[in-house]
C-alpha cells in the first residue's frame, strides 16, 4: 500500500491522493547511492592511488586531488571510494578510518580538522586546551597506539587554504618527513572546485599535491538522465515520473553547468510540487515551478513592448503547455492555439506566415524555445518554455493585454 497524502482544493475540500514519492529520502542530496554512475575512471584513479592502504599498508603516504565544477560528484565519489576502502580493511582486520570533513563548516582551520580527526579515534578527548601542532603530535601517538591508518579526505580544502595559507597542507603533506623509517599512516586527499587556488601555496606543497590530479569532466546530457533515472525509480512510484519529464530535467540541468545537484533537487522539488497540487503524475509545469528559482525570470516590460499579435502568440504558448504532459510542441499545436485564443478574445488571427514570425521573434527574446528536430517525416520544428512556468506566464500575459 501506498502512503495516502491528502491536500485541499480551491474549495476547501480535503483531496486524498495518492503521493508520487515512495522514499523521499533517497532525493536528499546527502544520501549515498548503492551505485556511482559515470565515474568509473576517476573511481579506478583512486583506487591505483589508494588500494595500497589495504595491500601493502603502512608503505605509502598517498596524496591526491579532486577538482571539478558543482555538483560533478566530488564529495560522492571520495566519500564513495572511502567507504568501500574502510569495509575491505575491516575485512582484513586492519584499522583503517576514512574522514572526510569539510573544511567550509570547520571554518578552515588546521586546529579544528586535527581536534575532529582525535575526537574520531578518541572520543572522550577534552575539546579545548591544546595549539595545532600540539594535535599534531597527539595524533601521531594515537595513530602509533592504535596502528591505524587514516585516508582524510578535505573537502572543500580551498577555504582552508584561504585561511591558513600554505602552513595546513604543508604539515599535512609531511606529516612523515621527520621519521622517513616510521610506518605511514596518514594519506590525503584533497577537493575543490576550482584548481586556482592551489596557486597561493608553496612550491614543494604543490608539487607533493599536483602529482595526482583527478579532473571531473561535466556530465553530457545523457549521462545526468541515467543518474536521475536512478533516483526515479527508487525514490518515486512507478509511473509517477515520465521519461519525458526526466528529459526535459537533464536539459535544463545541461545548461547549469551540468549540475548533478541541481538536476536532483529539480526533480525533488518538481515532484513536491506534483503532491502539492494533487497531482498522480509529475508533469512538466512542476518542473517550471521549480526551475524559476528565487529570482523572477519573466521580463513583464518585454511582454508589454510585443504587439498585439505577438502577446496572442504567447498566450497560445502559456495555454498549450499549462496542463501538457508534454514539454515540446509542434509549431500547428501552438497555431491551434493561437486561432482559439483569438477566438477567444475577438480578434481575427492572422495567416500562418505571419504567426510563424512572431513565434521567430518570441524566441529571440528568449520567451520560447524552438528546437529543429530531423525525422522520417522531415525536420519539425519543436516549442518548448522552460524556466518560467506557463501559468505564471498566462497571467501576464492575461494582465498586460486587459
Ligand atoms: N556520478 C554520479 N552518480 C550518482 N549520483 C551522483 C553522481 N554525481 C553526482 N551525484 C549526486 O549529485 C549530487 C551532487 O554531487 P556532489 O555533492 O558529489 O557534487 P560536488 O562535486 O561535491 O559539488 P560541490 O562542488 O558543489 O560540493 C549528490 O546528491 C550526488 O549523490
Ligand atoms: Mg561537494
Amino acid at each position: 500500500m501506498h502512503k495516502c497524502i491528502t491536500t485541499e482544493n480551491q474549495t476547501g475540500v480535503r483531496l486524498a491522493h495518492r503521493n508520487v514519492f515512495t522514499d523521499e529520502a533517497i532525493l536528499e542530496i546527502s544520501y549515498m547511492p548503492e551505485r556511482i554512475l559515470h565515474r568509473d575512471a576517476e573511481y579506478r584513479m583512486l583506487e591505483t592511488l589508494f588500494d595500497n592502504l589495504v595491500t601493502a599498508p603502512y608503505e605509502m603516504s598517498q596524496k591526491a586531488v579532486i577538482v571539478g565544477g558543482v555538483g560533478s560528484g566530488k564529495t560522492l565519489l571520495s566519500q564513495y571510494y572511502g567507504k568501500r576502502l574502510e569495509e575491505r580493511a575491516t575485512r582484513g582486520r586492519r584499522n583503517l578510518k576514512y574522514i572526510h570533513l569539510n573544511c567550509r563548516e570547520l571554518r578552515g582551520s588546521l586546529f579544528m580538522i586535527l581536534s575532529r580527526i582525535v575526537k574520531r579515534l578518541r572520543p572522550e578527548f577534552p575539546e579545548r586546551g591544546y595549539a595545532a601542532n600540539e594535535l599534531m603530535e597527539i595524533l601521531r601517538q594515537i595513530m602509533n597506539e592504535d596502528n591505524a591508518q587514516i585516508l582524510l579526505s578535505l573537502d572543500e580544502v580551498n577555504v582552508l587554504i584561504d585561511k591558513e595559507g600554505s602552513d595546513a597542507l604543508y604539515y599535512l603533506t609531511r606529516f612523515h618527513e621527520a621519521e622517513p623509517e616510521a610506518p605511514k599512516r596518514l594519506s590525503l586527499i584533497c577537493i575543490s572546485k576550482d584548481p586556482e587556488v592551489f596557486r597561493k601555496l608553496d612550491r614543494s606543497t604543490l608539487s607533493s599535491l599536483q602529482r595526482n590530479v583527478i579532473r571531473m569532466p561535466e556530465y553530457n546530457r545523457g549521462q545526468l538522465t541515467d543518474i536521475l533515472l536512478y533516483r526515479v525509480e527508487r525514490a518515486f512510484r512507478k509511473d509517477a515520473v515520465p521519461l519525458e519529464i526526466v528529459d526535459f530535467i537533464s536539459e535544463l540541468a545541461v545548461k547549469e553547468r551540468s549540475d548533478a545537484r541541481y538536476a536532483i533537487d529539480l526533480l525533488h522539488g518538481a515532484g513536491a510540487n506534483a503532491n502539492a497540487v494533487g497531482s498522480q503524475q509529475v508533469q512538466p509545469e512542476h518542473v517550471r515551478k521549480v526551475a524559476v528559482g528565487l529570482f523572477p525570470v519573466l521580463d513583464r516590460e518585454a511582454v508589454g513592448q510585443l504587439n498585439l499579435h505577438e502577446q496572442l502568440t504567447l498566450l497560445a504558448v502559456a495555454r498549450f503547455f499549462k496542463s501538457s504532459t508534454v514539454t515540446q510542441a509542434t509549431t500547428g499545436e501552438i497555431e491551434n492555439s493561437y486561432h482559439l485564443v483569438c477566438e477567444e478574445r475577438g480578434e481575427k488571427p492572422r495567416g500562418h506566415t505571419q504567426y510563424w514570425k512572431y513565434l521567430k521573434n518570441l524566441s529571440s527574446l528568449d520567451f520560447v524555445k524552438i528546437k529543429l528536430q530531423a525525422s522520417s517525416q522531415g525536420r519539425t520544428q519543436l516549442i518548448s518554455l522552460e524556466k518560467v512556468p506557463a501559468e505564471e506566464l498566462e497571467n501576464a500575459v492575461v494582465e498586460i493585454l486587459e
